[in-house]
C-alpha cells in the first residue's frame, strides 16, 4: 500500500535526512518507525503526503507515485496525526473532527453525524465533549480528537507522528491500547513514528529501526528483539530486550506441561477427601495465545507456581510453569 523505492532526501542546507530508503507497508499493516531524534523518521513520513519531496527515488501509495498526485487531494486520502494535535482552538471539538468531511464537500449535517460517530469510536461522548473547545479537554482527550479527526473521512492510510508523545505514561498506554483495538476493526495502513522502543514494539505489526537516515532492521518486533540485525540495533532495543520479548511472545501449546493426570490427584481434591477444607489454591488461568508477559505477571502474583492454560472456551489444555516461560523465550530466539 505504501512503497518506498530508493528514496533519499537531502535538505537545501546539505543535511541528508534519509539515505536510499526502500521498504513496503502492506494494506492493513501497522508499521512503526523507531529511532533516536534526528534520524529521519518525520522526513520519511512527510514524503508520503508530500509535505516533503524526495531528492531521489519514488514513494508510491496504492501503486501510484505520489509525485504525480495533487498534494491537496492526496492529503485528504491520508489521515495525519501529530503530537501537537493541531486542533483549531476556536472551533468546537465536533467541528474540528468534521474538518475533512467538510472540506470534501459533505453536507453539514452528514459531516457532523460522522464526526459524532468518530468521537464515540475514540471513547469521547459527542454530547459532552463535542460542543467543547480544545482548551477545555485534557491532553489525552485532545489526542483522541486528533485520531478521530484523522479517521473522519475514512482514509485508507494513516500517518501518525509521535501521536501519544505529549501525554503522561499512564494515559499513553491507555491510548495505545485503545488505538490497537480501533485498528483491529478499521484496519488502516498505518505508519507510526516514535522514539520510544516500547511503543514501537507494542504497536507495530512490523517495525523499522532507524540508524542515521537508514533502516538498520525491518522485521516483526519479536524478531527484532530476539535477533537484532546489527550491534546498533541490539544497543538500541536495550540490554533488557529478553524482557521486552515477553510482551510480544504468545503462550503456545509447545510451552505447556500436561495437566495433573486426574482431578483426584490434585492437592486440592486430596485435601477435600481428607475432610479438610480445600485450602490449596487453584492456579490462576490464562488463555492460549496470551502474551507471556501477562502469564508471568499472574505466575509471580500466585503461590501455586503454575498457571492453567485454557482454550478459547475456557477448557484447560495444560499447565504453564516458570520453566515453561523460560522454554518459550529460548524457543523464540533464533
Ligand atoms: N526543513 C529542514 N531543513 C533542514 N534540515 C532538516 C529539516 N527538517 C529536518 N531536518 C534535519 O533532517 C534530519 C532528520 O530530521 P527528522 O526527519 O525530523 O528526524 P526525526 O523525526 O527522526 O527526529 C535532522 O538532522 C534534522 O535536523
Ligand atoms: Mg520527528
Amino acid at each position: 500500500m505504501i512503497r518506498f523505492e530508493q528514496v533519499s532526501k537531502r535538505y537545501p542546507d546539505g543535511t541528508t535526512a534519509v539515505d536510499d530508503l526502500s521498504f513496503e507497508v502492506a494494506e492493513g499493516e501497522l508499521v512503526t518507525l523507531v529511532g533516536p531524534s534526528g534520524c529521519g523518521k518525520t522526513t520519511t513520513m512527510m514524503m508520503v503526503n508530500r509535505l516533503v519531496e524526495p531528492t531521489s527515488g519514488r514513494v508510491l501509495v496504492d501503486g501510484r507515485d505520489v509525485a504525480g498526485v495533487d498534494p491537496v487531494a492526496l492529503r485528504r486520502k491520508i489521515g495525519y496525526v501529530i503530537q501537537q494535535v493541531g486542533l483549531f482552538p476556536h472551533r468546537t471539538v465536533l467541528d474540528n473532527t468534521a474538518t475533512v468531511p467538510a472540506l470534501l464537500g459533505w453536507k453539514k449535517a452528514a459531516a457532523r453525524a460522522r464526526a459524532a460517530e468518530l468521537l464515540e469510536l475514540v471513547g469521547l461522548d459527542p454530547a459532552v465533549h463535542g460542543p467543547r473547545y480544545p482548551a477545555q479537554l485534557s491532553g489525552g482527550q485532545r489526542q483522541r480528537v486528533g485520531v478521530a479527526r484523522a479517521l473522519a473521512a475514512d482514509p485508507p492510510v494513516l500517518l501518525m507522528d509521535e501521536p501519544f508523545g505529549a501525554v503522561d505514561p499512564v494515559v499513553r498506554e491507555r491510548l495505545q491500547k485503545e488505538f490497537l483495538a480501533l485498528q483491529a476493526t478499521v484496519r488502516k495502513t498505518v505508519l507510526l513514528v516514535t522514539h520510544d522502543i516500547e511503543e514501537a514494539v507494542r504497536m507495530g505489526d512490523r517495525m523499522a529501526v532507524y540508524g542515521q537516515g537508514r533502516i538498520e532492521q525491518f522485521d516483526a518486533p519479536a524478531t527484532v528483539l530476539a535477533s537484532p540485525a546489527t550491534p546498533y540495533v541490539a544497543d538500541f532495543v536495550g540490554g533488557d530486550r529478553a524482557l521486552k520479548r515477553l510482551a510480544v511472545t504468545p503462550v503456545t501449546a509447545h510451552d505447556l506441561d500436561p495437566l495433573p493426570d486426574s482431578p483426584a490427584e490434585t492437592p486440592a481434591t486430596r485435601a477435600r477427601t481428607d475432610g479438610a477444607p480445600a485450602s490449596v489454591p487453584v492456579p490462576p488461568s490464562v488463555a492460549l495465545g496470551s502474551p507471556l508477559k501477562d502469564a508471568l505477571a499472574l505466575l509471580l502474583q500466585d503461590d501455586s507456581g503454575r498457571l492453567t492454560v485454557t482454550d478459547g472456551d475456557g477448557r484447560p489444555l495444560g499447565t504453564l510453569t516458570p520453566a515453561g516461560v523460560h522454554r518459550a523465550l529460548r524457543r523464540t530466539t533464533a
